[in-house]
């Protein structure tokens, strides 16, 4: 028997609730289409699968979605294209999609890894072209005006715990557990915090920071995740910001080319500029 996942909806009262459903059962989808292949070693299978679901149910959801944040770009994965529309008609959307998030963790039959859809209103999410890293910083409303991108890990930290009113040594931040980030992992246990390091899958810790089961969310991810993550935060009323990281000249290059400006600092407006959110998401196992 296949057991049926059931998503977590973020933001839901501003949305139709026949929305909600459909984008529920398209995460769901999605989850039981991939857990098919957990632990089979073929990551791109899994994802193919989850975008094939997924599509699927989106296709027949009363809505006009347009993918401004498809998932794949980087790494030539199947993706839900960018500028794919989707839907029946109705009220226009932007959609983020991450049909799998953690797809390597699926193909290793490691847990973790969740399916995510997030509306917002057509025009209003961050269009990420060329730009495929970036770097985040993701926490609580707790955080707003206490930590900053532009200072150092050491600062943040103590700031933070100033804030919640904790030492630095109670503090948990979370980091892609990636050769990238060994200095900041340095920086962070050198203060006394607590480093929890996860294989894949920043969204699913961005969720978990905006909802303060954990302190902080540091590190370079995917931009699409970013704006995915920048989602479920607005739906939290949590604290995010990034900044474009290109991982190579030639993506730098690529990224100022298509017109960004690689020293912004991106709040979390500038990720997605409404209050009207909805972000659902499903683990797959
Ligand atoms: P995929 O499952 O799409 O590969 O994404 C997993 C993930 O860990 C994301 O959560 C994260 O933002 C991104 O990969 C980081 O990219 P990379 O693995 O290239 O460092």
């Amino acid at each position: 028997m296949t057991r049926a996942p059931l998503a977590t909806v973020l933001g839901q009262d501003k949305f139709s609730p026949g929305l909600v459903e459909s984008l529920g059962e398209a995460t769901e989808a999605a989850a039981t289409a991939s857990r098919a292949w957990f632990g089979r070693g073929d990551k791109n299978a899994a994802d193919r699968a989850a975008v094939e679901a997924m599509r699927g149910v989106l296709a027949g959801a009363a809505f006009s979605g347009t993918v401004v944040i498809g998932e794949g770009e980087k790494d030539a994965a199947p993706m839900l294209a960018n500028g794919e529309l989707l839907g029946n008609g109705g009220v226009e959307y932007d959609i983020a999609v991450d049909p799998l998030d953690g797809t390597r963790l699926v193909a290793e039959g490691l847990p973790g890894s969740i399916c995510v859809i997030a509306l917002a209103p057509r025009g209003t999410m961050f269009v990420p072209t060329d730009a495929f890293y970036m770097d985040k910083l993701i926490c609580g409303a707790v955080g707003r005006g206490v930590v900053d991108l532009r200072r150092s890990v050491a600062e943040n930290l103590a700031a933070l715990a100033r804030a919640k009113r904790v030492d630095v040594g109670e503090l948990t931040v979370v980091v892609l557990d990636k050769p990238r980030h060994a200095q900041l992992s340095t920086d962070i246990l050198s203060v006394g915090a607590n480093l929890r390091l996860v294989g894949e899958g920043d969204v699913a810790a961005a969720v978990q920071a905006a909802a303060g089961e954990v302190d902080l969310v540091l590190g370079i991810g995917g931009t699409p995740e970013g704006i995915v993550a920048a989602c479920a935060v607005k739906a939290l009323g949590g604290f995010m910001q990034g900044r474009l990281a290109p991982q190579s000249s030639e993506e730098a290059t690529r990224a100022t080319r298509a017109g960004h400006d690689l020293g912004r600092i991106l709040e979390l407006d500038d990720l997605v500029n409404s209050d009207e959110v909805l972000f659902v998401m499903a683990s797959v196992q």
